[in-house]
């Protein structure tokens, strides 16, 4: 099958760069616009990546005859608006995670959907990354056994992320913006789960140095599916961490008859015991600047190439990529069901019982 090239629009510069950089490296993309309303950022973009094709309007991304897909990383309260408008346009859609920061729209979302050819991918960026791929491949080969338990984290210090004002404005929770990497992973091996028990707790604001959300940011979960199978999932928000290095921030453990293996993030490490082979651990270090191409390891360019890509594939093929809306929705429906938990001091919550109340399929 020939290989399309597709033409990319950004709207959202900041975690837009990995985007940028994601697709000028790509030979499935051309990058043909970008997007932000702070000029500024749109020079600095600019300057970084000799690319001087910015717009402080979205209408110019929309009515580009050039573009056929978007890729959205503006604040998530505004996903639904510019998802709307970039399907109503006839583009296909990238939208960065999560796709909506509640479950509120998401019925309207899902009736948009119903009415166009266009794909709608949703971009979780740790199922792309090489140590969660390797995962994937040793379980889609059955390695694993029969799966017993998935048990994911995000733990990371993330008092900076208060100095964006959407971190101050309705929607934004530490569960919505960064413990939606752990469940999406759950969900990717689990996507049965029908119910879910679970604590959170908030620290004062004094404590954080930097103010704080009204949102927990000690969450312990527990999760079981139609099988009985078990996940738990942990995050932390604002309080100090041992470093990357001894706790990776993210990582995902599946144990089953058969094995056992553990992914984390940001180390490209990955570890396992398989029955038919005994105990092995992998360093992907020399990919290490493919996925890290700016300061620190904050940001996600090289996973973006990857998801960006397989979108490629799915639009040449015509195979539904996922997550799509339907699956970032349930998702969405999983955490609304574990905030219902943990604020009603731990009863146990079902998720059908979340997606009658809110109408959905
Ligand atoms: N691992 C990941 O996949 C990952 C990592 C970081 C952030 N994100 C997601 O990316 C999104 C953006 O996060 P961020 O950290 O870059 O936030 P940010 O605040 O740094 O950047 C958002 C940008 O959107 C721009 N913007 C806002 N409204 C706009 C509009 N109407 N038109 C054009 N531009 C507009 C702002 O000027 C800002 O530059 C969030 O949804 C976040 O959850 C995903």
């Amino acid at each position: 099958m020939t290989k399309q090239r597709y033409r990319l629009g950004v709207i959202g510069l900041g975690e837009g760069r990995s985007i940028m950089s994601a697709a000028l490296a790509s030979e499935r993309y051309e990058l043909t616009a970008v997007c932000d309303l702070n000029v500024e950022l749109c020079q600095q973009r600019a300057e970084e990546f000799g690319f001087y094709g910015w717009t402080t309007k979205y209408s110019d991304l929309l009515e580009n005859p050039h573009i056929d897909v978007i890729a959205i990383y503006t604040p998530d309260q505004l996903h639904l608006t510019h998802i709307r408008q970039a399907l109503e346009a006839g583009k296909h859609v990238i939208c960065t995670k999560p796709l909506l920061p509640s479950l509120e729209g998401a019925q309207e979302l899902l009736d948009i959907m119903k009415g166009t050819d266009k794909r709608l991918f949703v971009g979780q960026s740790s199922r792309f990354f090489e140590p969660m791929l390797h995962q994937r491949s040793d379980y889609d080969q059955e390695r694993h056994g029969a799966l017993q338990m998935v048990e994911a984290q995000y733990i990371t210090d993330g008092r900076w992320f208060l100095e964006k004002d959407w971190s101050r404005q309705k929607g934004f929770s530490w569960m919505y913006g960064f413990m939606i990497h752990a469940v999406d992973l759950v969900r990717w091996y689990l996507p049965g789960v029908t119910e879910v028990v679970g604590f959170g707790r908030s620290i004062d604001e004094n404590a954080t140095g930097n103010g704080t959300v009204d949102a927990w940011d000690s969450l312990r979960f527990l999760l079981r599916d139609e099988q009985g199978r078990i996940a738990q999932i942990s995050g932390n928000y604002t309080m100090p961490t041992l470093g990357q290095e001894i706790e990776p921030s993210i990582s995902c453990v599946l144990r089953g008859t058969k094995g056992i293996s553990r992914a984390e993030y940001p180390n490209l490490s990955y570890h396992t015991h398989f029955a038919e082979q005994g105990k092995a651990s992998y360093s992907y270090d020399d990919r290490h600047d493919y996925y890290f191409r700016f300061e620190g390891k904050s940001h996600h360019a090289g996973e973006y190439q990857n998801y960006i890509e397989y979108f490629a594939d799915c639009l040449d093929s015509g195979e539904l990529p996922l997550p799509d809306s339907s699956e970032a929705i349930h998702t969405l429906a999983l955490m609304a069901a574990m905030e219902r938990s943990a604020s009603g001091g731990g009863k146990l919550v079902r998720i059908q019982d979340i997606k009658d109340e809110f109408g959905l399929a």
